[in-house]
């Protein structure tokens, strides 16, 4: 096979939902179809076994959600698929939301009894600012649910996304069977389909692949993951429809999947599972051309030579060392701190993927060190886990404290067992009461200036030294941005 016919037959795409959807079920009858794992139930019960052998996941296995986002890997009809596995968890969003950055489309679960959900909404805001294809998948039309047109409805307008069915439910609830391609119709029809297809005829646009692929339009698919109905539907069309690998923009230039020289970007590290030897596992998207074994690549940000004896892939739920891996695939590259996130891997060119910013975060407590002896450990264990993306860390100006943000209450807790466990530190959280830290710029220097100085109390840095606004209500942000028309207040860190 040559180089280019390996990229185009990969497919990198992550499945999204509320908890509880049937995210799980449906990637895990995916990879049944894929031949990557030979029993149900196969997927579930590797998360706990993941769980039990990391000492920190304790704080998952208590409250049996999955921290982890992992890679599964599988060939089927002759392409090679990578699902990104995204945690279900509302306060780990900020994961979801980088992996997001790592795939070239997504597959939505909608329960059909809810319809659309707050965490869907919040992920399909991620979709629609990078321009990602998406298609939905109506799960669960074996339960009583909703109406199959007002899911579209819902959809469309819930999501901001114009959809198109691609396939059809043939009854729904105890009634459910069965569902068929609209393009491949059966010749008798109940009266009831009858109706249904001339309101779907009547309403709803063809499928129109470029449509998709610029991430205007969603094409729906119905049926029931859990008794395997409409899933190979689902998965015939996404092999056929589906991007390969996209270009990638980095902020030297445009970089396309098909130019030999190996580039990528580190969206997602995985925590040390042995507290004992902080060693982590760094995941790489290949943004283009082929990554090798043991073949020296420029850290652009440390402008150095490494290479890598033990990457890996992740083919089902196994992980396997790798001589070479092309554009489209995730790698995991063993770290013992040298990664952060964003950081980019190149064949030598200086190049920055763009792409990954950080999200406003909305929780925030001051950190304090508990044990005065330790401040060297703390300072290290925070630098370390804020570099992995746990959570953000700013900088009062006012007074050098420092706030750390994140995206949901258990990050606190992660973050607190973390430096206890890996680095021997103590941290103390103190409240404050904040709404949303924002960034902010202008061309207009001088009110820049008088902003800074009128709201000295609320400014903060970043990480890389930005200055950031936290604004401790709606009202104030509010009055901020009326007040100050020459600023901009962003949101994500890259604007
Ligand atoms: P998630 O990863 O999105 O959180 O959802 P998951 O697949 O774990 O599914 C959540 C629950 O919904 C599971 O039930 C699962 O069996 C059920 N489910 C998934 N797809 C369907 C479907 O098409 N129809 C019906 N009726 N149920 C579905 P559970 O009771 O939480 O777990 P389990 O004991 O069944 O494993």
């Amino acid at each position: 096979m040559t180089f280019q016919d390996e990229i185009l037959r990969r497919r990198t795409f992550a499945i999204i939902s509320h908890p509880d959807a049937g995210k799980t079920t449906l990637t895990e009858k995916l990879l049944l179809y894929g031949g990557a794992i030979h029993v149900a139930g196969a997927v579930k019960s590797n998360k706990i076994r993941k769980t039990a052998t990391s000492d920190w996941m304790e704080i998952e296995k208590q409250r049996g959600i999955s921290v982890a986002t992992s890679v599964m890997g599988f060939d089927y009809a002759g392409y090679h698929i990578n699902i990104l596995d995204t945690p279900g968890h509302q306060d780990f969003a900020e994961d979801t939301f980088r992996t997001l950055t790592a795939v070239d489309s997504v597959i939505i679960v909608i329960d059909s009894a809810k319809g659309v959900e707050t965490q869907t909404r919040r992920l399909m805001e991620v979709c629609r600012m990078r321009k990602t294809p998406v298609m939905v998948f109506m799960n669960k039309m074996d339960r009583e649910g909703k109406d199959p047109f007002d899911l579209l409805d819902d959809v469309e307008a819930e999501l901001g996304i114009k959809v198109t069915p691609v396939t059809w439910a043939n009854g729904q609830g105890l009634k459910f069977e069965s569902v068929f391609a609209l393009s491949n119709r059966p010749k008798d029809l109940s009266n009831k389909l009858h109706a249904d297809m001339e309101l779907i005829d009547g309403v709803y646009p063809e499928f129109d692949r470029e449509a998709y692929l610029k991430g205007d339009l969603a094409p729906v698919f119905y049926g029931s993951a859990y008794k395997t109905i409409g899933v190979q539907e689902l998965l015939d069309f996404f092999i056929a429809n589906a991007p390969s690998p996209r270009s990638v923009e980095a902020m030297e230039r445009k970089v396309d999947p098909m130019e030999e020289a190996f580039t990528g970007f580190c969206f997602k590290i995985h925590a040390n599972m042995d507290p004992n030897h902080r060693s982590c596992i760094a995941f790489f998207k290949i943004c283009s051309g082929k990554f090798l074994r043991n073949t020296y690549y420029k850290h652009v940000r440390e402008n150095r030579e490494m290479r890598f004896s033990a990457p890996t892939c992740f083919m089902a739920q196994k992980k396997e060392t790798v001589d070479e891996a092309f554009a489209g695939d995730i790698v995991g590259l063993p770290d013992t701190g040298n990664f952060k996130i964003g950081d980019t891997l190149t064949s030598g060119e200086n190049l920055h993927f763009k792409g990954l910013p950080s999200f406003s975060p909305e929780m925030f407590k001051y950190i304090e060190n508990a044990d005065p002896m330790k401040q060297k450990q703390l300072d290290k264990g925070v630098r370390q886990l804020m570099d992995e993306g746990v959570a953000q860390l700013f900088i009062s100006q006012l007074n050098g404290r420092k706030i750390i943000g994140t995206v949901g209450q258990l990050q606190f807790e992660v973050i607190q067992y973390r430096l206890e466990h890996e680095y021997n530190a103590k941290c103390r959280w103190e409240p404050m009461q904040m709404y949303k830290a924002c960034w902010i710029e202008s061309d207009d220097e001088a009110e820049l200036k008088t902003f800074k100085a009128r709201k000295a109390q609320y400014m903060a840095f970043d990480k890389e030294g930005r200055d950031v606004f936290m604004a401790d209500s709606a009202y104030i942000l509010n009055m901020a941005q009326q007040d100050y028309k020459n600023i901009k207040f962003h949101f994500t860190s890259e604007f």
